[in-house]
């Protein structure tokens, strides 16, 4: 089990956000607290942490004593933030920072990792939904076939789900390392990815219905964001940056009707330094986003 989460492009993050003192910031993926605490070490401000997993309301349990009113966590999941929050307040950014951290990946009993026995569980919060168990033990082999290649992009999506509705009628999968056994069979990779990689990342998204998550997020963001506020978002696979893309992009005329306009912050996302990918290799993937919202009435008037 690890005892730790490397915040990924950390510094990049708070140099994006550049907390000020006595504003409100709402970190939506509190996960270790990295980015929490960089937040609040950085200025005098206060920080609303959201996680859906009890385990993440445990590690916060510190910051409340460290931090005291400077420091908020409530558990639940980020799709409802517009319940989580307190109705009609405005914060002056919000981070993302999506997928699972190594406190998830690394301890067995939550059934993320291929190279660790356990479960197959894979739920961020084990209080509902289906396990990854419970997917690969009664789905058709067309609609695993659909998952793993929808959400794992991985080409023999077809011959790992025929092979795990065959494997499964002698006997259904109940641990990590009886699937990852038999994707390896099947698959062979020369990149240096365990063969099983894709196909726990796609069941993984799947079960914690994490890109419905992440669009109904970013299209509740604005709407809690007070003039010149951010949103930072840190993204891991190519699904969840074409989300983030996408609505940066999309038509915020509604915004423009109302006085405000979005603007892109960088025209291309900031990737991680060699240096960084070096010292934490899971940050190889990440790309941060972020968007400022303006008032256009600051721009008409000069001020
Ligand atoms: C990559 S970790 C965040 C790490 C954090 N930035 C840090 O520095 O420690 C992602 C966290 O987001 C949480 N998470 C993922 N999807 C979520 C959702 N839909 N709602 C709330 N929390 C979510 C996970 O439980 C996990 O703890």
């Amino acid at each position: 089990m690890t005892e730790t989460h490397i915040p990924v492009l950390l510094q990049e993050m708070l140099h994006t956000l550049a907390p000020q003192d006595g504003c409100t910031y709402i970190d939506a993926t509190f996960g270790g607290g990295g980015y929490t605490d960089a937040i609040l070490n950085t200025a005098n401000c206060k920080v609303i942490a959201i996680d859906r997993d009890p385990d993440a309301q445990k590690r916060a349990l510190p910051f409340e004593n460290k931090y005291k009113d400077r420091f908020q966590f409530i558990s639940g999941t980020f799709s409802d933030l517009d319940n989580l929050l307190p109705k009609d307040s405005l914060c002056d950014g919000i981070v993302f920072d999506f997928g699972m951290s190594s406190f998830q990946l690394d301890e067995a009993d939550r059934g993320f990792s291929f190279r660790l026995n356990g479960p197959l569980d894979m739920r961020m919060s084990k209080d509902f939904g289906l396990t990854a168990a419970d997917v690969v033990n009664t789905y058709s082999a067309e609609e695993l076939a659909e998952i793993i290649w929808f959400y794992g992009d991985e080409k023999k999506s077809r011959i790992i789900a025929r092979a795990i509705v065959e494997q499964r009628k002698i006997k259904p999968f109940e641990t990590t390392i009886e699937l990852a056994q038999l994707v390896r069979k099947f698959v062979k990779r020369h990149d240096g990815l365990d063969p099983a990689t894709l196909t726990f990342q796609a069941l993984r998204i799947f079960v914690n219905n994490e890109l419905i998550e992440i669009d109904t997020v970013l299209k509740k963001t604005l709407s809690h964001l007070s003039a010149g506020g951010k949103v930072v978002a840190v993204s891991f696979h190519a699904l969840e940056d074409r989300l983030i893309k996408n609505w940066i992009r999309s038509d915020h005329s509604a915004l423009q009707h109302s006085g405000y306009t979005l603007k892109a912050l960088f025209s291309k996302p900031i990737c991680p330094s060699d240096e960084e990918v070096r010292k934490n290799p899971r940050s190889r993937s990440a790309k941060l986003r972020a968007v400022q919202l303006i008032s256009t009435k600051t721009i008409w008037s000069g001020s």
